[in-house]
Parts: C-alpha cells; structure tokens; sequence
C-alpha cells in the first residue's frame, strides 16, 4: 500500500508527528509500558524522515512519562466511571482509546479539519463510540454543542501536547470556555515551564520539523492554574521527569532537580461548579 503523505500537516500540527514516533519507539522497544500495534499500524502508514527523530532520549522518556501518566489517570477516571465521555482536544493520531476502551465509554478526538482529513485516511477501525470531531479548540460555538450532545454524567478532558503551543492568552480563552461550560468536569493537560524548556527546543524534534514551531506559554508552579481562570481549581501535578541521576550530564549541567521537576508536567484542575462558587 502507498503511504501517506504529510504535506497537508502544517505549522502546530506536524508536531503530532513526533510523540507518535516516540510511543511507537516504546511500543517497539517492548520495555513493557505499553504495547501500541495501532500507533505502530499509524507510524508504518506514513511517509516521513521519521530517522531524523532519533538521538533525543530525553524527549522520548518524556513523552513515555507522559503516556504512562494519562493513561493510569483516564483508566482509573473509567474504572470508577464505566460510562464516561473522554473528550481529547489536540487529539492528532493518539491511539489511547484503542488501549483503554472497555466497551461502554465514549470517546471524542478533537483536532483541526486537516488533522482528523489525515487520520480518517490511515484505515482505523470505526466505533460509533468513537468520535472524530474537526474543529479548533477556539472554535467554542462548533465544539462546546456537540460536546454537550455526547454530555454523560461523568465528563473528562485531557490535552496532551496541545497547550505548550498557544500564548497565555489564548489559554486564558480556552480555560475560560472549559469552566464556563462544564463547571463540575476535570481535566488532565501537560504543561511546561517555558524558562527552563525554552533552552531545549533548539536541540528537540521540534528543531527538525518542515516548519517552524514555537513552544509559548505554560505554568510555571502549577497550582497558578487559577490565575487563568478563579473557576479553574488545581487538583495535582505530576512530574514527567523525576529521576535526576538518569539525565544525560549535559542536561544536568543546566538543570537542577527543581527545574526538572517543573519542566514538564501534567496536571489535574477541576472547573468550580456554582455550588462550589461561594467563598
Ligand atoms: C503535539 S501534537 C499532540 C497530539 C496528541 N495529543 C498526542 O499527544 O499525540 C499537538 C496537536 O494539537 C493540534 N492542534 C493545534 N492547534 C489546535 C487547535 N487550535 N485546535 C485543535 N487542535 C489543535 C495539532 O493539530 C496537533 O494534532
């Protein structure tokens, strides 16, 4: 079979491209953290340089810390909530639905036109419990009804790779269309601190894309989360790199065991429901 061709992923959306080669390189390795034959099926399907990926162990134990982390938070989210919606914005070509489906969730993928084009033409198994939604996360008037239409008693947000994009601005729009609208609702998102992660980028896969993308904005202590938005509450955090001593040198020699704990995380918020509104 032909494989696919990239050159309708620009700008922010090639980026998709890197933690799906870096969880297929997991998958592959066989470490035992997750097997992913529907990412590899993904990864196989498309033409890319995918080799000018390689030699960035640093990235890849951090997007293997980030998958593991999201999915031990969204099964446990399912294990108490068997019937939940699971709504991914920023969803590109991940495949954690695949790995976490027990036969009754739904599950709503949320990326822009191009990006869900691209995936519809990779030969995924359809689920009517499986939504893929064409829309940008600033788009509120197309994604918020039909998110509502799929509304279940149990409703969870997850944004992985997504945010680090976007200025402080635009994440002051979407939290605010978040707690406006699903006051109640959690999410789990990834952060990073753009002071320490800055100095990185120049050396990461996002150096090696076709286009030029820039990490903007992200939390520096997490619980500031609230600065965003009053109705944003911090829950917790979760450090995608913790152990200092398996840092490459080179990277210890500019980081200290604080900076590598804030440097990239995922963090849990809930939206302050109105009961919850009064002081
Ligand atoms: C680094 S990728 C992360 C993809 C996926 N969450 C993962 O971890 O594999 C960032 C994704 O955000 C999507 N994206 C960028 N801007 C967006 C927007 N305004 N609305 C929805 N998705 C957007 C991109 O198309 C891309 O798929």
């Amino acid at each position: 079979m032909q494989k696919l061709q990239v050159d309708d992923l620009t700008g922010v959306s090639e980026t998709l491209l890197i933690p799906l080669h870096y969880r297929v390189e997991e998958s592959r390795a066989g470490s035992g953290s997750y097997k992913d034959d529907m990412a590899e099926r993904f990864h196989d399907a498309i033409a890319y340089e995918w080799d000018k990926f390689h030699d960035s162990a640093l990235q890849q134990s951090a997007i293997a810390a980030r998958t593991a982390i999201l999915d031990d938070q969204v099964k446990a989210f399912i294990a108490t909530n068997p019937d939940a919606l699971i709504v991914n914005l920023g969803a590109g070509l991940d495949t954690r639905f695949h790995r976490l489906d027990n036969g009754k969730i739904e599950w709503i993928e949320l990326d822009l036109a191009a990006v869900i084009a691209f995936r519809q033409k990779l030969g995924e198994p359809t689920n009517p419990r499986h939504i893929l939604f064409a829309a940008s996360v600033f788009d509120r008037d197309r994604w918020i009804p039909e998110v509502r239409r799929h509304a279940r008693p149990r409703v969870l947000f997850v944004a992985e790779g997504l945010f680090p994009y976007f200025t402080e601005e635009q994440h002051k729009e979407i939290f605010g269309s978040l707690a406006g609208n699903f006051p109640g609702r959690e999410m789990l998102f990834q952060t990073s601190a753009p002071s320490i992660v800055r100095d990185f980028v120049q050396h990461s896969a996002l150096s090696k894309l076709r286009t030029s993308v820039d990490l903007q904005w992200g939390l520096e202590d997490s619980t500031d989360v609230s600065l965003l938005n009053p109705k944003v509450q911090f829950v917790s955090e979760f450090p995608l790199l913790t152990d200092y001593e398996k840092l490459p040198p080179r990277v210890r020699q500019r980081l200290s065991p604080d900076q590598m704990r804030k440097a990239g995380k995922i963090v849990r918020v809930r939206f302050i429901a109105a009961s919850m509104d009064r002081p």
